[in-house]
């Protein structure tokens, strides 16, 4: 159901690279609310990927740029800019990759090349956007920049890798840039700290089935989905959240405030050898342990 949310408003989303892509549903959920906007990824992404049917589908257009490029990045908001004759109210970043991930190097074996561009592409990106849409002065009043970001920015989760360390300086950059730009144009800047979920960048890190399994059994309203997320961005584009700025929200059905759950400890126990249940039958739901049942 649409709401006419983004109504009159323009924007610039980069990421959405297949239908799995997070910045994907944005932009679907975005042309329905109404808005306008241009879709931008790396030439590579453009050329392996399905964007040109989501421009198609959406009535965008498309300007190619790796976001580490402040030249292709000038580029962008110089043709949106001429595109829509006139400034843009929202930008969405949904971008995210490591080298070291992708070719399963561990986090005490890093290459530091490899390092390096996990933090140009995945979180210093974000700055080269934002600064240059400061620049170009692309944005109205009161318009707004998002980020997508992960729980391991503050906490450490079994194979994120190098990626959290990426997370924690894009919600720097979030707090940093959004003191400047709020207190001189009134643009809000906040990251979204999203559930993992199967995309193309999500299916990179090793075991994601088993962490979705895990974090779906934590949350007491389940994992958040790709539509859910783009929900969520819609409304931090809307003017609903006007003075809503500096902030790294949790779109996680809960995940980020539990410890344990009955469901998560429920088949932990499960998992624990028989052997244990006997020396610590408190914590053992089998019948060879604990017989009490309230979750
Ligand atoms: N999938 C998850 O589990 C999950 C969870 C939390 C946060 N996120 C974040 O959501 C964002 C979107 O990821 P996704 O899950 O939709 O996966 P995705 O693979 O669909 O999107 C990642 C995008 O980054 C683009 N990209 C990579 N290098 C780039 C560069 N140099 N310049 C411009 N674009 C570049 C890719 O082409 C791709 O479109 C990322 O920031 C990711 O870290 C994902």
């Amino acid at each position: 159901m649409a709401y006419n949310l983004l109504k009159g408003k323009k924007g610039i989303i980069f990421g959405a690279l297949n239908d799995m892509s997070i910045a994907w549903k944005v932009a679907e959920k975005a042309h329905e609310e109404g808005a306008r906007f241009v879709l931008t990824n790396t030439p590579m992404a453009l050329r392996l990927g399905d964007t040109h049917h989501l421009a198609k589908a959406t009535d965008a257009i498309i300007v190619p740029a790796d976001a580490t490029s402040i030249p292709d990045l000038e580029n962008v908001f110089t043709k949106t800019l001429e595109h829509f004759g006139g400034k843009i109210d929202f930008i969405l970043h949904s971008i995210g990759m490591s080298p070291n991930v992708r070719k399963k190097i561990p986090y005490d074996s890093l290459s530091y090349e490899n390092y390096l561009k996990t933090m140009d592409i995945s979180a210093i990106s974000f700055h080269k956007v934002i600064q240059t849409a400061k620049k170009f002065d692309a944005l109205n009043e009161w318009g707004s920049i998002v980020a997508l970001s992960y729980v391991a920015a503050q906490r450490t989760l079994y194979e994120y890798n190098d990626m959290a360390d990426a997370k924690a300086a894009l919600e720097s950059i979030a707090r940093s840039f959004g003191y400047i730009y709020g207190r001189e144009k009134h643009i809000r800047i906040n990251t979204i700290s999203q559930s993992p979920t199967l995309t193309t960048a999500g299916s990179g890190v090793k075991g994601i089935g088993g962490l979705m399994d895990f974090t779906e059994r934590m949350s007491p309203l389940g994992n958040a989905t790709a539509d859910e997320c783009a929900d969520y961005c819609l409304t931090l584009f809307s003017d609903l959240t006007r003075k809503v700025t500096m902030q790294n929200l949790f779109n996680d059905g809960g995940f980020s405030s539990m410890g344990m759950s009955a469901r998560a400890m429920e088949m932990y126990n499960k998992s624990l050898d028989c052997r244990d249940c006997h020396d610590h039958p408190d914590f053992c739901n089998t019948e060879a342990g604990s017989s009490d049942d309230n979750k």
